[in-house]
């Protein structure tokens, strides 16, 4: 196992990278050519312990026989149709999804065992899209249950992602600053409540 990732990558990669790929993101000088578990191999073959999981879109490691053999046997029968149709396995999935809340968590979310709760899921592409739909779903929740509620609470150094409305929401001026955001400007509906803008910095303030 090598704690030396400085020579790892052939300059050929790097250049590409940088001539074929927009500037959006630093990288840092490693290869990963594949992966078993919660190891990853870089292309000099060094091996890694993978302790970032893809950001989480790797949680159940790498090349899982089960994942595997779960995506060979979808992809060799139907590969996307939209959400304008029904498709095999996707309310399966959702029941799984309710079920496996449902043993876990109270109406409202808290982890304190099952109250026998139908869950509804919504499914996405990305942590950015997640958290869009997340913020939909509260303001919605605040407009018909809380007299209009419209302030989301986000932390300072925080990350939400990409989009125009999530990087609003992120606690990082520099994230701002690239992308000609101002923090909860997207968000706006209402002033804040002077308490949370002080010690939290909800969306909406500028
Ligand atoms: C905490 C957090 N939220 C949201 C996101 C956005 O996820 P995605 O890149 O899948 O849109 C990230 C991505 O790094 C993240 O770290």
């Amino acid at each position: 196992m090598s704690t030396d990732i400085r020579s790892t990558v052939p300059s050929s990669v790097i250049e590409d990278d940088q001539t074929y790929l927009m500037h959006t993101y630093g990288r840092l000088p490693v290869e990963f050519v594949s992966g078993r578990g919660a190891i990853l191999v870089d292309s000099a073959g060094n091996e890694y312990v993978d302790c970032l999981g893809g950001i989480g879109a790797a949680s159940l490691g790498h090349a899982n026989h089960s994942v595997v053999a779960a995506l060979k046997a979808q992809v060799d029968k139907v590969w996307q149709v939209g959400n304008y149709f029904y498709v095999e396995n996707r309310n399966e999935l959702a029941r799984d999804v309710s079920e496996l809340l449902s043993a876990l968590c109270d109406e409202d979310g808290h982890m304190m065992g099952s109250t026998g709760t139908t869950w509804r899921t919504f499914f996405c592409n990305s942590g950015a899209e997640a958290n869009e739909g997340a913020i939909k779903v509260a303001r919605r929740w605040g407009e018909v249950k809380l007299g209009g509620a419209s302030g989301i609470v986000t932390a300072r150094q925080s990350f939400h992602g990409r989009t125009l409305a999530t990087l609003a929401a992120t606690g990082q001026d520099r994230f701002h600053a690239e992308s000609r955001v101002t923090r909860g400007e997207l968000l706006l509906r209402q002033p804040p409540e002077p308490l949370l803008a002080r010690s939290c910095g909800p969306l909406g303030r500028a």
